[in-house]
């Protein structure tokens, strides 16, 4: 396996930090760029501490935001950079409905900049943090690549744009080496609970909003909708532990350092859906902890149930995910457990 120098923007967040963990693991040299706008740079801090001295030297980190030539400029010149692994951005579909502007210019705008960047500094391969928001509605589950891309949130337009601009870049010219990782539904933690979830205010999503009131910080949770025409009636979701999606990362960049030109548009989920109900019983048997919930309303924009086809994934990195709904709720527990306030604990 080759390792490489690799610009890592936005890994103090969630999945970036993980990422960060496994790629210092194998070996790779790491700048990080993050404007902490969503993240602390204590992550980092932990990650430094998990990997050992040795791994933690080949990491450095630059303050700046992706929208700020200088910032990149900066970032390019710690190390020789080989491929880009572009985490940063903003994620909360409400807040994209409330401010559009904002998310079209940290998504949309910062991917342009960054791509100048890479463009003034040589550098032609890069991973981007897609989503699995651009299928919308469904229209067949599971859900292959090929499937109609109809977002319905600001937030998934962004993520279609950048994916849109990607496609042009590729064949604008020849060397670039493009993979647009469409993630389904991120959970868990690494399995010490020191680094993990960390959302700030009252959390949109199922998993860490269980994880809170497991731990008293919220006392019920809404299980949005038991009408779904599913199983059970509440919504399903293919729910992806961390750790395997940041293998999936390090996955994706050996193939395109170890490749010609590519643009690849892959699917990284696990191929099962779990629904609301399911995930609540795995949680309290993992955690030993009673998650009081009632059943409310469907929330707006939700879909019954999104399950990726992994197969292309598979075939093309030779990667799975290895990790199940109770390693999940295992290991999201150690961290919330742990951390009860996440970072600031
Ligand atoms: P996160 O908010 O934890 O991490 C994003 C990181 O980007 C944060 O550290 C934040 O400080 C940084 N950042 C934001 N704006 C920046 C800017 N202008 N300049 C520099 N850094 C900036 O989110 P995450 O869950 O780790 O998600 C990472 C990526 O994956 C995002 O692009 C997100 O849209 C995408 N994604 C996430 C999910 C999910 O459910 N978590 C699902 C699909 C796709
Ligand atoms: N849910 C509840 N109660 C809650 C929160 C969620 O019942 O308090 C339900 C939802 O209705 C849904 C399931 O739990 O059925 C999962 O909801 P999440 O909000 O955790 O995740 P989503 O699938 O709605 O969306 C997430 C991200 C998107 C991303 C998508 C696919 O928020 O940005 O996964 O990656 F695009």
């Amino acid at each position: 396996m080759s390792v490489a120098h690799l610009l890592i923007t936005g890994g103090a967040g969630f999945i970036g930090s993980h990422t960060c963990l496994v790629l210092l693991e194998a070996g790779h040299s790491l700048v990080v760029l993050d404007n902490f706008a969503n993240s602390s740079p204590e992550s980092l801090r932990r990650v430094a501490e998990l990997v050992g001295a040795n791994a933690a030297a080949r990491l450095q980190v630059v303050e700046g935001d992706i929208r700020c030539s200088t910032d990149l400029d900066r970032a390019f010149a710690a190390g020789s950079i080989e491929a880009v692994v572009h985490f940063a951005g903003l994620k909360a579909v409400g807040e994209s409905v409330a401010e559009p502007l904002r998310y079209w210019d940290v998504n949309v705008a910062g991917s342009r900049c960054l791509l100048a960047a890479m463009v003034a500094h040589h550098c032609r391969t890069l991973v981007f943090s897609s989503s699995a928001t651009l299928y919308g509605y469904p229209e067949q589950v599971p859900i292959q690549e090929t499937a109609p891309i109809q977002p319905i949130n600001p937030y998934g337009h962004t993520k279609a744009a950048v994916e849109r601009m990607l496609q042009d870049v590729a064949a604008s010219e020849a060397g670039w080496r493009i993979a647009s990782l469409r993630y389904f539904n991120p959970v868990g933690a690494h399995p010490s609970g020191h680094i993990g979830e960390d959302p700030s205010g009252i959390p949109n999503n199922l998993f860490p909003f269980i994880t809170q009131v497991a731990v008293g910080r919220r006392e019920r949770l809404q299980v949005f909708g038991g009408d779904w025409p599913t199983p059970d009636g509440s919504g399903v979701r293919d729910y992806i532990h961390v750790m395997d999606l940041a293998e999936g990362h390090l996955a994706a960049l050996q193939v395109l350092l170890n490749g010609g030109d590519q643009l690849l548009t892959l699917n990284l989920g696990s191929g099962r859906g779990h629904s609301v109900l399911e995930v609540i019983a795995a949680f309290q048997e993992a955690s030993g902890r009673a998650i009081p919930h009632d059943v409310v309303a469907r929330r707006a924009g939700d879909a019954a149930e999104t399950v990726a086809d992994p197969s292309l994934a598979a075939e093309l990195l030779g990667w799975r995910t290895t990790r199940g709904l109770a390693e999940m709720c295992r290991d999201g527990w150690a961290w919330q457990q742990a951390n009860p306030n996440g970072y600031a604990s």
